[in-house]
């Protein structure tokens, strides 16, 4: 998208560049962000001038409604550079689009392209050095928006903040980890907010996910709020499940949030002759197919890990462990080495998904 940004931004830059004393080799997700961010503000019924500036605290009254009624969406994308320098977004309309449905749900104002995808892609011009060659580097890329109107009355606010921050990120093998099916709390219900990439989503997740990690697993997978029968996401990533040779993962719905990475696992593994079926996936075919040694893999998609394995799961009380495959059988770890190249300009991009 070609975007005359330009006209509608100030840029301060900092003095002196925070780039050299930074640790790449030894990076922790999301712990260190680079020299400048983006912000905006929303008031008067209107988006405001752009402005990047050096990376700073944000001052906003005690009162302003985000802290009180939570009323706060983001985004996480990346940023990739190929051999060339030349540096890449992976598919930022879907963030774009999706933020703006978030601000919606959470009756906040949508974004123009202008800003959103224009405003990003001169800070990323501004900030390129921080962006890492190599399978699995990448920046990591924090869009947010939040409610600053001062004043705790329960009610939308009239002023926002939109923001963008950069931190660099790195490929990373976590390890396959152990998770609890839910059987009593939930991520989302119809007609709240679990498709939207609303901060209370991942706040509400926190109480359940430390039981789960108290009781020795990693993280929690999220049935359907009704009946806790369907398996809906794993953690803060969509949830795929390879039954012998087929993949399964839940449709989006009012519950599940729609996954960049997931839609373009889908379609990926399609390409790539996997058989995949998108339908509900009920707990108890993955304990069945546990049981009699068809269910292969389960694995958690999304932005920040891209794919991670889950190596087995509890529900009632009963422990399931997954046959060790080796690597050339696992579909999660071919399809994360497809993905990732076509994500680093290592492989071609025939969907044309990096821009
Ligand atoms: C993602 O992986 O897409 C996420 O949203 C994770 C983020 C909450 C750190």
């Amino acid at each position: 998208m070609e975007v005359d940004v330009m006209s509608n931004i100030s840029i301060t830059t900092v003095d002196k560049s925070k780039i050299d004393s930074f640790d790449f080799e030894n990076v922790k997700f999301g712990a260190k962000f680079t020299d400048h961010m983006l912000v905006c503000e929303y008031k008067n019924n209107a988006w405001q001038q752009m402005e990047i500036k050096p990376y700073s605290a944000i001052e906003l009254d005690p009162s302003a409604r985000v802290f009180h009624y939570g009323q706060a969406i983001f985004e996480g994308m990346k940023a990739y550079k190929d051999d060339n320098d030349d540096v890449w977004l992976f598919r930022p309309d879907q963030n774009f689009e999706r933020f703006n449905k978030s601000a919606v749900r959470l009756a906040m104002p949508e974004i123009d392209e202008e800003r959103f995808i224009g405003g990003l892609k001169a800070l990323i011009d501004l900030e390129r050095a921080w962006v890492r060659k190599g399978q699995g580097n990448s920046l990591y890329i924090r869009p947010f928006m939040i409610a600053t109107e001062s004043g705790v009355i329960a009610s939308p606010s009239n002023e926002f903040l939109f923001c963008i921050l950069l931190s660099p990120a790195k490929s990373y093998y976590s390890g396959k980890i152990k998770v609890q099916i839910a059987e009593h709390f939930s991520r989302a219900a119809n007609g709240g907010i679990g498709a939207a990439k609303a901060a209370g989503n991942y706040s509400a997740q926190f109480y359940p996910t430390k039981l789960a990690q108290e009781a020795g697993f990693n993280q929690v997978i999220w049935t359907d709020s009704a009946t806790h029968t369907k398996l809906e996401e794993a953690g803060t990533m969509n949830v795929f499940f390879r039954i012998k040779d087929t993949l399964y993962t839940a449709p989006t719905s009012e519950r599940i949030l729609d996954g960049v990475t997931r839609k373009s696992l889908i379609e990926l593994a399609k390409s790539e002759g996997y058989q995949v079926e998108v339908r509900p996936v009920l707990v108890e075919e993955i304990t069945k197919a546990a049981a009699d040694g068809t269910l292969k893999e389960i694995f958690g998609a999304g932005t920040a890990a891209v794919i991670n394995q889950i190596e087995g799961f509890s529900y009632k009380e009963q422990y399931y462990q997954l046959p060790e495959l080796k690597d050339e059988e696992c579909f999660a770890l071919d399809l994360k080495n497809k993905l990732t190249r076509i994500q680093n300009k290592l492989a071609n991009d025939p969907f044309e998904w990096t821009v």
